[in-house]
């Protein structure tokens, strides 16, 4: 289980985050809704210790991440996947040395088994075929896929989704929804998902949280958000789904 305790974060005078108490419950997919520049990313970053509290702390099964000598931040850092906002594929690598990469960097599995192991999170993602093709063969939505596979390689309790379908097409999208959603049912994966994304926040979300202005506006079911009367609220959900008209049919 991952809480932040009151959690302030400033960069110069911007206070990005202003007291964020917030439990993530284990096998829930929470959903992080928020305007661009509310903190979505900085909150991920601060689950991940890519980030440190001015103030507040973040715990996982109790414990203050924050106190973590590097080795066990090393071994939390393996239960967790992330698949961030622009992470890159290696461009020289091919799709299964991509997949393979973490095995390979933090274990020393013999190369048969790396082997089944990347084949197998290859088919989480049904790209088998693409095993032996180079990123820049790939159409943007396979190349997604791919990051995903790699980042499920070493089989994450945690995964931390950073706005996981910006810049694909619906129909992609969608697939990657679908994904997430079979991660959570099949693994009992919890996640953290940011996404401006209503269909896919529609789709996969046990729960929602609204940021702004540093705090948590809204937290609840996505149907509870949609119906808010809590006029911030309501003006985010009609601003959110203004800009993905396919929604309102
Ligand atoms: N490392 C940093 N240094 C300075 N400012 C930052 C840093 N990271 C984020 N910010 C600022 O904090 C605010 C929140 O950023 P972010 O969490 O990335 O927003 P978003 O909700 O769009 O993901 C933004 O104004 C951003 O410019
Ligand atoms: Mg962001």
């Amino acid at each position: 289980m991952i809480e932040l305790v009151n959690v302030y974060k400033r960069f110069g005078t911007l206070q990005v985050l202003n007291g964020v108490s917030l439990t993530f419950k284990t096998g829930e997919n929470t959903v992080i809704l928020g305007k661009s520049g509310s903190g979505k990313s900085v909150l991920l970053k601060h689950v991940v210790r890519l980030l440190d509290p001015d103030d507040g702390s973040v715990l996982v099964d109790g414990k203050n991440i924050g106190d973590f000598k590097l080795h066990q931040l090393m071994e939390y850092r393996k239960t967790l996947g992330f698949l961030f906002q622009g992470a890159a594929l290696y461009d020289s690598l091919s799709v299964f040395e991509n997949v393979a990469f973490p095995i390979r960097r933090h274990t020393k599995t013999p190369d048969k088994e790396v082997e089944d192991q990347v084949m197998e999170a290859l088919g989480w993602v049904s790209l088998t075929n693409a095993a032996q093709k180079m990123p820049s063969e790939l159409s943007g939505g396979m190349r997604k896929r791919v990051g995903l596979a790699r980042s499920l390689i070493l089989k994450p309790k945690v995964m931390l989704y950073d706005e996981p379908t910006t810049g694909l097409d619906p129909i992609t999208s969608n697939e990657i929804s679908d994904l997430i959603l079979n991660l959570q049912k099949q693994f009992g994966t919890t996640g953290l998902i940011v996404t401006h994304d209503m269909p896919c926040a529609f789709k996969v979300a046990d729960r929602a949280i609204l940021l702004s202005e540093g705090n948590i506006l809204f937290d609840g079911g996505i149907t509870e958000l949609e119906n808010s009367n809590e006029p911030l609220v309501k003006t985010f959900y009609e601003t959110s789904v203004a800009k993905r008209p396919e929604l309102s049919l």
